[in-house]
């Protein structure tokens, strides 16, 4: 009976927990048609670079922010003179960010400076409490230690609210969640996100805490009145279920559905068929990663698409689909062409691995650097002024 089914037949799994795929990589044409999002195509990009007079990010130039859920809607809107508020979150299970968790945030922070929108960072201590056997205490503390690199990568306090869960759920955000809840049945649960009869019920209860941001009216000191406000959440696609789930209540209870704006993940060192991830200390590069660290990972584990031999590589050139090099020179080396240039040269086998590893380590090398003199400007104050509950007067200014 049990026959291990071929690697290549092997599924594709996408969730908040766990992302994993066959040797071919993730199959993103695939997952876009399964949980029923729409491709970010050309049009709306170039629809988003004339709305905010300024290029698009080179996340979408470069298809890395790849599929969305009615962003027409919002840019509709915005066209008519309308704002709306950003949401986008993060679970602190580690220390320090790697670089995928950036991803998301500094494409937050270019959709906030080009749309001069408002924005909310929810901090999931409870998540990480329940699924990470951490303690309350120490699931806070990472919490706050995450909101020095996320306030670090350059957030408009004027604009900007950050809030943990433990500390903020209550009041008219724990309303919403009731409203929620009472929306999902447990069969859906068990659809949405796979939870067995064995797990506790601190996974089923989570769902609607993530939910709720998405609604404006769970922000009392924010958005007074304003309980149609339309809510943008930037994420990379594993997150996808929540907002399907969010989406699904959000008329039934009157409020207005989210919209997502989502990217492909940035890739383990070891190559495509898994996220970049905090349980895997060797798959990831941290923000708080010495140069030396960056040298050492890069050279040793970035999975290389070049010939074994120097002779064969100039001969055949790299293969670029599975080059981790390049595919991370995608998502941080800014100048169109100069990557162009490394692409073809290292294809037709002028430039060898090594040399497109220096160019990779340069690059992680100097963001790394301006992170940490960035994070080091990073006061308590400036972390308790971010999580402050209080209106922000100008932030659609
Ligand atoms: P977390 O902390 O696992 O991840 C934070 C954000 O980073 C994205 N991400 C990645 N993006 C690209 N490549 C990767 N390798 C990679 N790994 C993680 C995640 O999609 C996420 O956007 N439950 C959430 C916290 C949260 C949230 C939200 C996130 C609460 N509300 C609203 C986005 C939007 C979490 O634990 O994320
Ligand atoms: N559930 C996410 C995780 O564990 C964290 C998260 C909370 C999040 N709210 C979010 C991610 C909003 C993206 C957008 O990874």
């Amino acid at each position: 009976m049990a026959s291990a089914a071929p690697e290549a037949e092997q599924e594709q799994v996408v969730n908040p927990w766990e992302v994993s795929a066959g040797k071919g990589g993730i199959d993103y044409d695939k997952l876009v048609d399964q949980f029923g999002c729409q491709r970010l195509d050309a049009a709306i990009i170039d629809r988003i670079g004339r709305l905010t007079g300024r290029a698009p990010h080179r996340f979408l130039r470069r298809g890395l922010f790849f599929a969305h859920r009615d962003l027409n809607e919002i840019l509709d809107l915005y066209e008519k003179g309308e704002k709306f508020y950003l949401y986008t979150g993060r679970g602190p299970s580690s220390e320090a960010l790697h670089l995928g968790h950036l991803v998301p945030f500094m494409f937050t922070k270019y959709l906030q400076d080009a749309f001069k929108v408002p924005l909310v960072i929810q901090l999931t201590d409870d998540e990480k409490f329940l699924w990470k056997n951490l303690t309350v205490e120490e699931s806070k503390r990472l919490a706050r230690e995450n909101a020095k690199d996320i306030i670090a990568c350059g957030f408009d306090i004027e604009r900007t609210f950050i809030f943990s869960d433990f500390n903020f759920v209550g009041g008219a955000f724990y309303e919403n969640m009731v409203k929620v809840a009472r929306c999902v049945t447990y069969n859906k649960v068990v659809g949405i996100f796979g939870f067995t009869p064995e797990d506790h019920i601190g996974k089923s209860s989570f769902p609607p805490v993530q939910a709720v941001p998405s609604f404006p009216s769970s922000f009392p000191h924010l958005f007074p009145g304003n309980d149609q406000l339309r809510c943008l959440i930037p994420c990379a696609i594993d997150q996808d279920p929540y907002f399907r789930m969010t989406r699904d209540v959000a008329p039934r209870i009157g409020y207005q559905k989210p919209s997502l704006i989502e990217s492909r993940f940035f890739p383990a060192l070891q190559g495509e068929n898994t996220k970049m991830s905090a349980s895997d200390p060797n798959s990831a590069i941290y923000v708080t990663d010495t140069n030396k660290e960056i040298k050492t990972k890069v050279n040793k584990y970035a999975f290389s698409g070049g010939q074994d031999s120097v002779e064969l590589h100039r001969k055949l050139g790299a293969n670029l689909e599975v080059d981790v090099s390049i595919k991370w020179l995608n998502f941080f080396l800014e100048d169109d062409d100069e990557l162009e240039n490394i692409k073809k040269e290292y294809k037709e086998g002028k430039l060898l691995t090594g040399e497109v590893k220096q160019i990779l380590i340069k690059v992680l090398s100097e963001m790394v650097e301006r992170h940490k003199r960035a994070r080091a400007q990073v006061t308590e104050e400036m972390v308790d002024a971010f999580m402050a509950r209080r209106p922000l007067p100008n932030m659609f200014g």
